[in-house]
């Protein structure tokens, strides 16, 4: 499986763009995106060349491995796919396509559109290097006007983008991007209530027009999770030393939380269960909670069951479970 962190080529591109970079001011425009994206606002507030810079040191990371992490699931539900293009639906600098490249080796072309000129611009300047994100094909515009003329892809992804997206425009964005995907489609979410609930509302809607559910859930049916319940995993991934001045963080490590969703055209052999959370682990017994098609399950692996307690120890927060399935509910 794919490593969480930024491939080397895009964090030398990225650390290429810090010298001359004012710290202090990266740090206080990277201040007012956050301030914008937790009042409600997108990315908008991404105006400059500055902005731009500002924003991939600060989210690149951690968007770059919550797709990892979704793309990562997606392979193991579905290890024969292969997909030759991909199609990144408000790519901003160019996250998803990176993750993807570096997930699928076999993809040959990359489309990239998005509403903004700066970001567009970084994304360009960011794979100029790229052995990897050659000749991609970026297109500015609004996303429903670029998806209409856009050609369809084996892979289409959208990353943290569906929230800056109306209501009211969802619903034809999720059908267009549907429209133009060959085989698999990814939306991926802040690991939020919110996010959890916008990826609610499209996984009803796709799969009404013939879409399978590949990732996370084990299922087509509807979602057991009650509020204030919601489907979230988290990825750790390390923080660089520009990151943690960037944010004024201590800790080495930052943990993204992210929901996420992956639909294919052909049904997917079904895994069992998904874990939903860390699991409990004791001397006593190991309890997981298990996503199945019978709903939500807290599913026990005593010690005295040898077996059963040791595969138990090895599940974390967001694995598919294979082996055996599900053992029964407590
Ligand atoms: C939070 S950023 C995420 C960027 C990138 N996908 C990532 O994961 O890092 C959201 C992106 O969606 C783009 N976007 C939002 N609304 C859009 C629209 N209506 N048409 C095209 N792009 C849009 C923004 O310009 C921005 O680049």
């Amino acid at each position: 499986m794919t490593a969480p962190d930024l491939p080397a080529e895009l964090k030398a591109a990225l650390d290429a763009r810090l010298h001359g970079l004012s710290r202090t001011d990266a740090a206080a425009r990277a201040a007012v995106i956050s301030r914008t994206y937790r009042d409600g606002g997108g990315s908008g507030a991404i105006r400059s060349e500055t902005d731009a810079l500002a924003y991939a040191l600060a989210r690149m990371p951690a968007t770059y491995a919550a797709v990892i992490a979704s793309l990562n699931a997606v392979r193991e539900i579905t290890p024969g796919f292969a997909p030759k293009s991909l199609l990144d639906v408000g790519a901003g600098p160019g996250t998803a396509s990176w993750a993807a490249a570096e997930s699928f080796p076999s993809l040959q072309s990359f489309s990239l559109l998005d509403a903004n000129p700066v970001l567009r611009a970084l994304a360009l300047d960011l794979g100029r290097g790229s052995t990897r994100l050659r000749d991609p094909n970026y297109q500015r515009g609004e996303a429903r006007a670029a998806l209409a003329e856009a050609e369809a892809a084996d892979l289409v992804v959208a990353s943290y983008m569906i929230g800056e997206i109306s209501e009211s425009e969802r619903s034809a964005l999720a059908a267009l991007m549907w429209a133009k995907t060959r085989d698999t489609l990814l939306i991926v979410e802040p690991g939020t209530p919110a996010g959890y609930a916008r990826i609610m509302t499209l996984r009803k809607q796709l799969i009404a027009s013939g879409a399978h559910v590949a990732a996370p859930c084990p299922h087509d049916g509807q979602c057991p999770l009650l509020a204030p319940d919601w489907c979230h995993f988290t990825q750790r991934l390390p923080r660089s030393r520009a990151h943690k001045q960037l944010k004024s963080a201590e800790l080495p490590y930052e943990d993204e939380k992210f929901s996420y969703l992956a639909l294919t055209r052909a049904p997917v052999a079904r895994h069992p269960a998904r874990v939903l959370a860390q699991p409990d682990a004791t001397k006593v017994a190991v309890t997981a909670k298990l996503c199945t098609d019978r709903g939500v399950i807290s599913a026990v692996a005593p010690r005295r069951d040898k077996a059963a307690y040791a595969r138990f120890r090895r599940y974390n927060w967001g694995d598919a479970v294979f082996e055996g399935g599900p053992p029964s509910a407590e």
